[in-house]
């Protein structure tokens, strides 16, 4: 019997695939097996017969992964597997960053119900927002999120021009043909009017949105942050939308500096919360763990 300690609530669906050969607890201290969600496992002290960590979800920023290398523990993670989760959020998002929904919600709970029909031809006025359809999407980053969400783009009348530093690779993921391909992330901040971004946080990618790259952006451009909150260097990015060179920041990712100033939309970390996507890396995650501990294979490590 192999013992699998979960270290979130992980979907049943995927749980059921373990099958007979497993027990499945959060409460096991020898553990050969964890699977974890978002819970941050630095301090995590792995028994000495941990074999595997299995992160339902993309990014593996909540694991000590060099250390667990060190250790000949592998770690796996769910790539694809909550794409289309976010990438929908992001649509919402892009839809957020131009049209004054948020803002015209709120304001419409201050009206007082008799002057709502007046009040309303207020609104109409004040919450002008642009439409999309015919503007530019940078998408910086071309796995499975930003590959989804530049064809989504490109099927609501977007351009879109997209950086990958590996793009001969991704292609063959399916990027819509209609993609212009940058050579330099420095070309798509120069003619996105909405950026969005899609790559890990690592030493190279940290603060990659600073005052230099928000400079050489259009004026009122839109930016859009649904993959991690490193990339963005929050005080330049507030400074940036004090002084109407962001038009607006919409970001899964904040903190309380970022919620109170005025153009930005923060959400908390909602890039996957679906049920279909909480089921689809729970399955990924389980039968990743299963063909490591039964066969010996390792994907996506
Ligand atoms: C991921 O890394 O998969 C996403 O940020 C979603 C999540 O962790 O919930």
């Amino acid at each position: 019997m192999y013992k699998i300690k979960t270290m979130n609530k992980i979907s049943n669906e995927g749980l059921k695939l373990f099958g007979d050969l497993y027990e499945v607890d959060d409460k096991f201290e020898d553990e050969d097996a964890i699977i974890v969600r978002s819970a941050k496992l630095h301090d995590y002290d792995p028994p000495h017969n941990l074999k595997a960590i299995a992160r339902a979800g993309a990014g593996v920023n909540n694991i000590p992964v060099d250390a667990c290398s060190d250790k000949g523990i592998v770690v796996f993670n769910t790539p694809g597997a909550n794409a289309n989760a976010v990438k929908e959020l992001v649509l919402c998002g892009l839809f957020l960053s131009s049209r004054k929904v948020v803002e015209g919600i709120e304001w419409a709970k201050t009206i007082e119900d008799d002057d709502f029909g007046k009040a309303v031809e207020a609104g109409k006025k004040q919450f002008v927002g642009p439409e999309i359809d015919g503007k530019t999407l940078g998408v910086i980053g071309l796995g499975a999120i930003g590959v989804a969400v530049a064809n989504a783009a490109i099927k609501l009348g977007m351009h879109v021009v997209g950086y990958d530093p590996y793009i001969s690779v991704k292609a063959a993921w399916g990027l819509s043909k209609w993609v212009k391909h940058a050579t330099t992330p420095e070309e798509v901040y120069r003619e996105a009017d909405y950026l969005t971004i899609h790559v890990p946080a690592n030493e190279e990618t940290k603060n990659m949105i600073n005052k230099k790259t928000i400079a050489l952006m259009k004026r009122d451009v839109r930016i859009l942050n649904f993959a991690r909150d490193a990339l963005v260097n929050t005080e330049d990015m507030i400074t940036a939308l004090k002084k109407e060179q962001v038009a607006k920041y919409v970001t899964d990712f904040g903190n309380k500096d970022l919620v109170n100033t005025p153009n930005v939309i923060v959400m908390p970390h909602l890039g996957a919360s679906t049920p279909e996507s909480e089921e689809n890396c729970a399955r990924m995650a389980v039968t990743e763990l299963k063909d490591f501990l039964e066969n010996g294979n390792i994907q996506n490590s």
